[in-house]
């Protein structure tokens, strides 16, 4: 097995207690994170932020909130956008790639 796919050389997301709660910062990861893993309680057909999208949740497809190696995982997204991306035809950055990916999801086209 090559060393860069060793598995004490893989990607080890922060664990959740890291996030601090008490500064505004931290807040919104871990609000950013509820969204992510239960994305249809709020962008579901009863969604509290709105009535839309399918029910899925983020991580029906991006395994344990977007961090587990192999999973389907958004390690490098910070790192990596914006970037070109031929089926948009557009340079996108990371919101509009979240958008892309939340609507493509929404319509069955992932
Ligand atoms: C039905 C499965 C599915 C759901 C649900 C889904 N995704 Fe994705 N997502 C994918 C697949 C497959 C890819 C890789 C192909 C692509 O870029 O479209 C991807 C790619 C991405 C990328 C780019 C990753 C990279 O490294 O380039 C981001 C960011 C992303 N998704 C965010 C989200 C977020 C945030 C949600 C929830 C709001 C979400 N996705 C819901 C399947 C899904």
């Amino acid at each position: 097995m090559p060393e860069l796919f060793a598995p004490e050389n893989l990607y080890v997301a922060p664990d959740l207690s890291t996030i601090p709660n008490t500064e505004e910062e931290g807040k919104i990861i871990a609000y950013g994170h509820q969204l992510f893993i239960h994305t249809s309680k709020y962008f579901g057909p009863n969604g509290l932020v709105s009535k839309s999208h399918n029910g899925l949740n983020c991580q029906n497809c991006h395994l344990d909130a977007g961090t587990r190696p192999y999973g389907n995982n958004l390690a490098v997204v910070a790192t990596t956008y914006p970037m070109y991306l031929p089926r948009a035809g557009a340079v996108l950055n990371t919101p509009q790639k979240i958008n892309e990916c939340f609507c493509a999801a929404s319509t069955g086209k992932v």
